[in-house]
This record gives structure tokens, sequence and C-alpha cells, in this order.
């Protein structure tokens, strides 16, 4: 379950694994609704022709017969799971006769998967499966799809008026239609007035007993072969900004629980110093939809409720509250500020609300909230979530590009659209209506196509989760969550066009958006897979001038939960380490009014104080 940076590793749905014989049955009824002639009249009016639908399923009619038959020749249960994940963990495996079982249709994979963009992309691409996964979890992905699902393809049902069933993995989403991607990538187009029901399946697309295909060497050979899918070294210009190896500080610094146990917070996604009361902190909780005030006091840490806005909020396991500003002002007019997901009816929304706390300061008014801000959106993913006040007094929002994976539509570079964008409003003023207005220093503000959205600052930017400003320099850090292969982290300034969707880090990642003389900014550092999969951008450490971590820009993962340590130079990496490790899932960073930095575990609900005093940050 993550949420929205949250995104992508942290939405796995766990899920206990079927019987065996069902999972097959299942399988034989899917390659048969594929094969079947009730596939070439239901798929035409899609994207492909009756001809084409057949040749596109004529792989899986070729399949069909092996997959069917180990499903009926196989007992249930005969070879346990157990015994080819063992098989797999004991012998290294041949990753040669892998890759040739890979692309063998017996196996169904590339009916789903490509590995160099050139197969099915029904499922991720599996081009640097090895980087991102130990051999223990690719064995897992194989045997037990369901146990965690990849955020973005997870398997959308939806019912037709006609009574038609569809399933498949979201594709591209418009006001007009859905895009579902199924078995043997075979699309289909559902008009939205034709939807009567649409929901996220707890089950994988991707069969589970695939493996009794195959021999236990068989199988152990598959998993050498995706072992083996690593990012290649890439060109020496690209080099510097993507570090193959981060070295580690020999002096790291400490996290330490800040907390009582007992005051473990549910999915905690942000933390930061009230503004005003002394030794007190805000937490979010997203699921909840909670805000904690949290006391540290002699005789022990005290938790109330700062506010309850369950009634407004939508939630599912990676949606809900995603971040939190208080106003620059809070002391005088107590007004602070809500990202969280919405729901009407069937659509979906981003809203920015605006709240007030009473008098003392130490509790939300009850009162409703002002809508300030509301983004629909079609997906369930990258929905951006971090809201910060600018040095300049106005609110800028990261807004995720609002999927489906890889941003089809495009976005990350349509002007027109408020997805996939840093965008800054006015708060304190309204105009046209609207429950803000646009600071008239806005770089589109006088854009001569009346429907460029006014509120943009930055775009190009795929699910901007956690940015914020270096109070030393003014900088906006922005850490980006990447796609398939690269996590970023850049420095962003106005009206600039930070790539996305058609570079992902510092590589070409699509064409198809892309404008001739367009300056896309690369970032400062892109991950790779094997230090990250969800990056979490954090703070400029500035507490104390002293440190060797002072102008130093702290962020993390909040899979691997690693902690790194950047310098730059005219947004050029100088210096990069890999400075502490976090005990729990990294969501983000908080800050105390000194400017000392916290780290917020998602899954052991802990906020953890980031202890430097031994620490050195060694250039
Ligand atoms: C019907 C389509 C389908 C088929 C066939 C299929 N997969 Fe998948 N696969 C998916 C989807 C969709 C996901 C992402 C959802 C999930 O995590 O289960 C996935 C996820 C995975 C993952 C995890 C990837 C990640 O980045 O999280 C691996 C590894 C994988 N598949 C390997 C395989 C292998 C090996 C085969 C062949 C034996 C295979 N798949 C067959 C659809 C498929």
């Amino acid at each position: 379950m993550k949420f929205q940076k949250v995104g992508e590793s942290l939405s796995r749905e766990l899920r206990s694994g079927r019987e065996l014989w069902l999972q097959l049955v299942s399988i034989a009824r899917l390659v048969g609704q594929c094969v079947g002639w009730r596939a070439v009249q239901t798929y035409p009016q899609g994207t492909r022709s009756p001809l084409l639908s057949i040749a596109f399923a004529l792989p899986l009619m070729l399949a069909a017969p092996s997959v069917v038959q180990a499903a009926e020749v196989k007992a249930p249960g005969e070879k346990p799971l157990r015994e080819y994940h063992e098989h797999a963990l004991r012998h290294e495996g041949n990753p040669g006769r892998g890759r040739a079982l890979f692309h063998d249709p017996r196996t169904l994979c590339m009916q789903c998967h490509s590995t160099d963009g050139k197969g099915g992309s029904t499922g991720p691409d599996l081009y640097s499966a090895g980087d991102k996964y130990s051999r223990e979890d690719l064995i897992r992905s194989v045997l037990e799809p369901s146990a965690t699902i990849m955020m973005g393809y997870s398997t959308t049902i939806v019912e037709t008026r006609s009574g038609e069933r569809i399933e498949g993995v979201l594709k591209a989403a418009s006001d007009r239609e859905l895009v579902l991607s199924g078995v043997g990538n075979i699309t289909r187009r559902v008009a939205r007035e034709m939807i009567k029901e649409q929901r996220t399946s707890p089950v994988s697309i991707m069969p589970s007993g695939l493996q009794a295909a195959l021999s236990l060497e068989e199988f152990t050979d598959l998993i050498a072969f995706l072992e083996t899918m690593k990012q290649p070294e890439m060109r020496l210009a690209n080099e510097a900004g993507t570090p193959a190896a981060i070295q580690r500080l020999s002096r790291p610094i400490i996290l330490r629980t800040f907390l009582d146990p007992v005051h473990r917070f549910d999915h905690p996604v942000w933390f930061q110093e009230h503004p005003v009361l002394d030794g007190h902190f805000v937490v979010a909780e997203q699921t909840n939809a909670l805000l904690w005030l949290l006391e540290k006091r002699a005789d022990g840490d005290r938790k109330t409720v700062f506010a309850n806005v369950r009634k407004e909020v939508f939630v599912t396991e990676t949606e809900g509250l995603l971040g939190v500003a208080f106003h620059p002002r809070f002391a005088q007019n107590r007004k602070y500020y809500l990202m969280h997901e919405f729901m009407e009816g069937n659509q979906r929304s981003m809203i920015i609300a605006e709240r007030s706390a009473r008098e003392d300061l130490r509790s939300d008014l009850g009162s409703p909230s002002r809508p300030v801000l509301k983004i629909d959106i079609a997906t369930e993913v990258h929905h951006g979530g971090g809201i910060v006040f600018g040095p300049d007094g106005f609110l800028y929002i990261g807004m995720g590009d609002s999927g489906p994976q890889g941003d089809p539509l495009g976005h990350g570079q349509d002007l027109h659209s408020l997805s996939g964008k840093l965008l800054r409003i006015d708060v304190d003023r309204s105009e046209n209506g609207a429950g803000y207005a646009i600071p008239t220093d806005n770089p589109f503000f006088r854009h001569p196509d009346p429907a460029v959205r006014r509120e943009i600052f930055a775009y190009g930017l795929r699910q901007p989760w956690r940015f914020s400003f270096d109070p030393a320099t003014g900088d906006l850090w922005v850490a980006d969550v990447g796609q398939d292969r690269f996590e970023e982290v850049g420095i962003v300034r106005s009206g600039e066009n930070h790539g996305w969707n058609v570079y992902e880090g510092f590589e070409l990642y699509s064409t198809r958006h892309r404008t001739e003389q367009m300056a896309y900014l690369p970032p400062i550092v892109s991950f790779r897979r094997r230090h990250g999969t969800s990056v979490t951008g954090g703070h400029v450490s500035r507490a104390d001038p002293e440190s060797t971590f002072n102008g130093v820009y702290i962020c993390g993962d909040f899979e691997s939960r690693r902690l790194w340590g950047i310098t730059q130079r005219n947004r050029t990496l100088q210096v990069i380490r890999e400075i502490g490790t976090s005990p729990a899932k990294l969501v983000a960073f908080g800050q105390d009014r000194r400017g000392g930095l916290y780290a917020v575990g998602y899954d052991l609900g802990m906020i953890y104080k980031l202890d430097m005093s031994d620490a050195k940050f060694e250039p």
C-alpha cells in the first residue's frame, strides 16, 4: 500500500495465495476468453480489426494447449510452490536457457512483458528487474503474482451497461473512454457512458500457476534470467548524474526514535513542528485522515487529535490525506491547508482545502473546509501530494501526471492540464470565482493561448511527491518518483520543463509527446534501480552552520530505506553519499523550527530524528 508516492512501490497489496488448481483453471479460462470467437466479436470496436484480433490471439492459441494440459495433467498441489521456491533459491540456474523460456510461448511471459520495450505492455517492463528485486523477491513475483501488485498495474474490472465484464490493466483514461490492456497485449476501449461499474481487483492479471508448465530446473533458469536483467552502464555524459555506486559515509547519520513507541502512528505521511507552540509537533495519518498534535513533555509524550477530516477525504490503501501546509501567518490567521483525494460519484479528484484552527492553535475549529482548488483525475495513481508555502508566500502544489503508467496522454508536457506539474497559487486572494488567485509573475500568466493553465509554475514532472525550499538560497528541490528506470532529484525554476514523459532521468523515455526545439531540464541526480525504487524528497540541512552537513540536500528512498546527501553546483552533481538507513519505509522528511530534520517511517508508524552529531559528510 503505498499511496500515491507513495505511489510506486508503496502500493502493494497483501493477499494470500490461492489454490493452484483454481489458478490453473483461471488461466485456462483467461486464455479461452482471449482466443475464443467471443474475443473476436468484442475486441473489434477497439483498436484492432477482427483479423488483427485473431493474429493477436494466435500465439495464445498455440500456448493454450500446453497450459490447459498442465492444468489437467497435474493434480493440485502435486508440486507445491515451496519446491519451486527452494529449488530456485538453492540452484544457480542457466540464464541463457531462462531467456529462451521467457520468450517461449509456453510461459506466456512475453504476452504481457517486455525486457526492451518490444514485448507486451500489459505488465511492467522487466528491463531492470534484477536491480529492483532480490532473487527471493523475483521468485515470489512469479509464484504469487497477487501477493504484491505493482502500483499502476492492478487489474481494473469494468461492468458495462450491456452486462459485459471486461478485465485489464488501465492503460489510458480520458473524459470519453478507458483503455484496458489484457493478456496478449490486447487492448479494449470502453466508452465512459457505457460503464455501469468500475473497480480495482485485488488479484493481479498476471496469472498464478504459470510455473506448472515448467520443470523445477526450467523455473530456476527463468529466475536466473530475470536476475540478469540489470541496467546497462550509460553514456559517459550522463554517468556523472547517475552514479553507479554511492559511497557510504564511514560515520553515518543515526536515526533515533523520536516517540515513545506506544504512540506509533497509523500510516503517517507528514510531520512538522507546530509553527507556534514550542515542543509540539503535528503528524498527518494518510488513511485515517487525521492530524495529531504530539506534545513532548518531561513526563512523556502526549498525543491529541488536532483535526479529523475523514468525512471529507476519499481513502483507499493508496489514497487519503497526503499533504499539509501551515499558512506563513498561521499565528495570526490560524489557517492551514490540506491536499487529499476526493470522490464524487465516479469522479476522482485532488483537493486543496483550507481549514482553520481554534484560538489556542491546539486543534481544528471543526467547521467544513473551504475548497481552494480541485483537480479532476482519471486513475488511482500519481496524484502528487506535497503542498509547501514558498518564501514568496504563495502555495506550491506538487501534482502528479495522474496516470496511467507511462503518462500515455502526455499530461506532463501538456500546458492545458494541471497534472504532471508544480503549481503556484495565491490562497489569500480569490478571483474569477475560483478559491484562489494567480500570482501575476507566474511564468504562463501572459501566455497567448488562453487555455494554457496560469497556475503552472513548472512542468514535465511525473510524481513530485515531496519538495522543499532551501532557506538559505531559495532553491526549490524536487524529488520526482520515476517510471521504470530512474528516480530523480533536481532543482526546479519558474517556467521550466523537466522532461517527463519525454525523458526519464537523463535518458529518452518516449518521443510521443516530444516537441522540437524544447529545452528539457535534466535532474541533478537520477538514481538507478539498484539504489531505490521510490524517491522521497527531504530538505537542505541548515540547522548548524558548523556541521559538515550544512548546505547538503538530504533525501532517501521509500523502499530501500537509504538516505542520501547531495551537493550541487550550477545544478550539476558535486558529491553524493549514502548517509544513513531508515529503520522503516521512508515516506517523508519533517523539520523542526530550528531546521532539525526528521524521517517519517510509514510502515512502522514511527518518527525518527536525524542525529548528525557524530556523523561526517566527507566530500
Ligand atoms: C497476463 C499478463 C501477464 C503474464 C502472462 C505474465 N505477467 Fe508478470 N506481471 C503482469 C502484471 C500486470 C504485473 C504487475 C502486477 C503485479 O505486480 O502482479 C506483473 C508483474 C511481474 C513481475 C514483477 C515486476 C515488478 O516490477 O513489480 C515479474 C518479475 C513478472 N511479472 C514476471 C513474469 C514472468 C517471468 C512471466 C512468465 C512466466 C510473467 N510475468 C507472465 C502481467 C503478466
